[in-house]
């Protein structure tokens, strides 16, 4: 047996704010996002919808793809750089909400690659047996961090939840291979001083995405013994269309053999890879003993892929 994906869910708000009413807000212009970014509109959460609200829509969806109770679950992991509080983490209010009673929670902090992180540490634990099922999600309400009078980030962030249920799946099946990594020498380009607004130097990350971006997609393909041309979906974290362009023609895949929830949410942080997957899979566009590669970068800095086989 290997670990893999039972199933997928996600939230978003249902607030949609357009770059045509980003120019009332601030000096910037439907052009110039679209074609820097790839970014249409995102969604912002109302006031009284926190991290934990959208994390726990998410949860639910998926938990009810993978026809799994709460109480199975043994462990929840949450990725986000925006919880509701310090602490208590955000996975310990949701196993509340959800009633996942024998489940022990916590956070997991690192920024846009949280969730490769998270199914990672998902995947130790079932593959020692120490847990059966991980509930791993990805939630952001970055519009709480952002500064809107800084048009280099407020035009860039949305909020919303993605969460996937990981255990055993047949063998051959789930995840064949990964990379993790860090360089906490960067961190000083995308940081949030505690109260304070996130903060990004959009040149040095974008220079670091487009190194890392198509090396651990690259990395994780041949560490599965698979060729480029079995690739068959392309989950890149959301950030910026040109970095994911530039990680899809390394692999030589078509425009609709990769995610591209972008257009529509924008950079959700720790959110926007389980919410592009939840999609995909929703859409039909990920389909059973598909080659799928999720790949994230973000603050730390920090990185992350996976290859897997999709299906039980
Ligand atoms: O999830 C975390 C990972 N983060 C990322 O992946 C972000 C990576 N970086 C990027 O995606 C890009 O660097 C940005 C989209 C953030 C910026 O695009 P860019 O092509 O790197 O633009 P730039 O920062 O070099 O700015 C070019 C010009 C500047 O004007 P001058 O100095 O050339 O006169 C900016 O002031 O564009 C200006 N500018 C804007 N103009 C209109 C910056 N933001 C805006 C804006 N609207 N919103």
């Amino acid at each position: 047996m290997s670990v893999g994906v039972l199933g997928t869910g996600h939230y978003v708000p249902t607030k949609v704010l357009t770059n045509k009413e980003l120019e009332e807000i601030v000096e910037t212009n439907d052009e110039w996002i679209r074609t820097r970014t790839g970014i249409e509109e995102r969604r912002i959460a109302s006031d009284d919808m926190d991290t934990a609200d959208m994390a726990y829509f998410a949860a639910v969806d998926a938990l009810k793809e993978a026809n799994i109770e709460p109480e199975e679950i043994g462990l929840i992991l949450v990725a986000t750089v925006t919880p509701n509080k310090p602490f208590p983490s955000v996975a310990c209010m949701l196993q509340d909400r959800l009633g996942a009673k024998n489940a022990a929670a916590m956070d997991v902090s690192a920024a846009c690659s949280g969730f490769m992180y998270g199914m990672i540490t998902a995947k130790q634990f079932i593959e020692t047996d120490a847990y059966k099922y991980v509930l791993v999600i990805g939630a952001e309400k970055l519009s709480k961090i952002t500064d809107w009078t800084d048009r280099n980030t407020c035009v860039l962030f949305g909020d919303g939840a993605g969460a996937a249920v990981l255990g055993k799946v047949a063998e051959g099946k789930g995840i064949l291979s990964f990379e993790l990594g860090a360089n906490g020498a960067g961190g000083e380009h995308l940081y949030q001083n505690a109260g304070s607004y996130l903060v990004q130097n959009g040149r040095e990350v974008f220079k670091f995405a487009v190194r890392q971006m198509p090396d651990s997609v690259v990395n994780v393909v041949e560490k599965a013994g698979l060729a480029k041309e079995d690739v068959d979906f392309l989950v890149p974290h959301q950030a910026n269309m040109r970095i994911m362009n530039i990680a899809r023609e390394r692999l030589g895949i078509a425009e609709d053999k990769m995610a591209q929830s972008i257009k529509k949410y924008g950079n959700t942080s720790a959110a926007s890879i389980p919410i592009a997957l939840s999609e995909e899979v929703k859409n039909g566009k990920i389909n059973d003993n598909d080659i799928v590669v999720l790949v994230g970068f973000g603050g730390g800095l920090t990185w992350g892929a996976v290859a897997l086989r999709w299906g039980r």
